[in-house]
């Protein structure tokens, strides 16, 4: 006789148990467990969505990777790379020096919520989750080693994390914030809820979609085995939400989703943004970032959010809605411009056919965005290198790490949103990125951003500051074109 999955599951996924040898509060410290005072007859109503035993759990994770592999195994990826567009190679060398190490941490995260969490059902969910995060971590890994022999931007793969990068700070903030500096419960919800539902879709489905137009597929198919982990770990965001509104917590799940959301889009918009609109060879190229959050984000997230009683972050249509068609742009600029501080070979993606695309998507691009690239092209196109690499350092945003921008051109409203706190002046590049602060500071006061650091002599100036950062002459970006893609504006010249 067959025992069906159903027929003992929810009998044996109930481990929570009476300890006799410690009190609960001592295998359960709230400050790592939950502060939030829930009960535990509550917590053991968490009602994990996908029910898988370990059994299937290997058995499909090993089918997802022989696909994998074996794709890999097929095609000659170091010819595909050498051959490769260099808007495709920027992708992948921001991609392999940017994510494998946030996959990494996830690790850590994930094994505290195996550990700490009080509902059964997360601990199991989160225990597969752990072990997903190690595989994305080893399978992003070996696929970017590949490089190694032909292009030095792939060290970053390992070595980024434990750099001073302003790049990798700027990340490490962020994520040290949402997943490895809270308890079981707020991270769970920072992590699973509100960063993999609400982003990873862009990263994982979106640009899979554009590796395989791209005819990339061997990294297409990695993608899509991590997204298919991804949408079954990120559920556990959305049982431990139904607890905490229904047990009175509804405030404070909104303000987790908040803080956490923005400072994730603002990950994603700078650096998959770029991705999607800039670096995507043209002809590969379907959707924009603007299109793709329509989708993943205002439609799929946001009915997600109110499923489950919670409302839309309160800067929605203020400021996130305008965000989206802007903050890319604007950080695109700098990211060109800073490109010897950074390990990719940035491209500017502006060719008068690329513009043509972008005024499409973002009607009003080339009256504002534009305006500065005329500059920049005109700089490049009369051979005026020395305009080409800027010698100030920008001030930074002490919450997301990047510069502070806005709209450029006729719309121009960039604005540094400060505030002084025990003597020191804190710089923020929006009212939300500054609201953040406001919740917490003694969590953020005492962290010193790339600009604090170089103004207070923490970095030293010119050279040392690319040893600061970790970064050999070889390793530093230049322009992935050559500066060519002004040749067709020197012609008309
Ligand atoms: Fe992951
Ligand atoms: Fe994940």
């Amino acid at each position: 006789m067959e025992i069906k999955n159903a027929d003992w599951y929810d009998l044996l996924q109930d481990t929570n148990w009476t300890p006799k040898y410690v009190t609960e509060e001592e295998l359960f410290p709230p400050q790592l467990s939950d502060p939030y005072g829930i009960p535990v007859s509550e917590w053991e109503t968490f009602d994990e969505p996908y029910k898988v035993t370990y059994r299937d759990y290997v058995k499909t994770q090993r089918e997802k990777d022989v696909g994998a592999y074996s794709v890999k195994a097929a095609v000659s990826r170091v010819d595909f790379y050498k051959q490769a567009d260099p808007g495709w190679k920027a992708v992948l060398q921001m991609h392999f020096g940017a994510v494998p190490f946030l996959e990494f941490g996830s690790v850590s995260a994930f094994a505290r919520i195996t550990r700490f969490g009080r509902g059964p059902g997360m601990r199991n969910m989160a225990n597969f989750g752990t072990l997903d995060e190690i595989r994305h971590t080893q399978i992003q890994m070996y696929f970017a080693y590949e490089f190694l022999s032909v292009d030095r931007a792939f060290d970053w793969c390992q070595k980024g994390l434990n750099t001073d990068n302003w790049v990798i700070m700027s990340e490490r903030h962020c994520f040290d914030d949402i997943e490895h500096t809270r308890d079981a419960v707020t991270s769970a919800v920072m992590l699973n809820f509100a960063f993999e539902q609400g982003f990873t879709n862009l990263q994982f489905v979106a640009l899979s979609a554009d590796a395989k137009r791209y005819g990339d597929f061997s990294f297409a198919t990695m993608l899509q085995t991590v997204q298919s982990d991804e949408a079954r770990h990120s559920q556990i965001g959305e049982p431990l939400i139904e607890i905490l509104v229904r047990n009175g917590r509804k405030e404070e799940a909104q303000k987790l989703v908040d803080i956490s959301f923005w400072r994730v889009w603002k990950q994603f918009s700078a650096l998959s943004g770029i991705a999607f609109d800039y670096y995507t060879p043209l002809a590969h190229r379907e959707f924009s970032l603007k299109e793709f959050v329509q989708e993943f984000v205002t439609t799929q997230f946001l009915r997600n959010l109110k499923a489950l009683g919670l409302d839309k972050p309160w800067y929605w249509d203020e400021y996130f809605v305008p965000d989206v068609e802007t903050y890319h742009h604007a950080q695109q600029i700098g990211i060109y411009m800073y490109r010897d501080t950074e390990w990719w070979d940035p491209i500017a993606g502006v060719s008068p056919q690329e513009r043509e695309w972008l005024e499409k998507k973002y009607p009003g691009w080339n009256d504002t965005y534009g305006k500065v690239w005329d500059v920049i092209t005109e700089n490049a196109a009369k051979g005026r290198t020395e305009r080409l690499t800027p010698t100030i350092i920008p001030v930074m945003c002490g919450m997301t790490g990047f510069e502070l921008t806005g709209v450029a051109g006729s719309k121009w409203n960039v604005k540094d949103y400060t505030l002084d706190l025990d003597g020191r002046r804190y710089h923020f590049g929006s009212p939300v990125d500054k609201w953040i602060f406001e919740q917490d500071p003694a969590r953020y006061k005492n962290y010193y951003g790339f600009t604090d650091r170089l103004a207070n002599g923490m970095i030293p100036a010119d050279e040392g500051l690319f040893e600061y950062m970790g970064m050999s002459p070889e390793e530093r970006g230049t322009c992935g074109m050559g500066f060519k893609w002004a040749d067709p504006v020197k012609r008309a010249a």
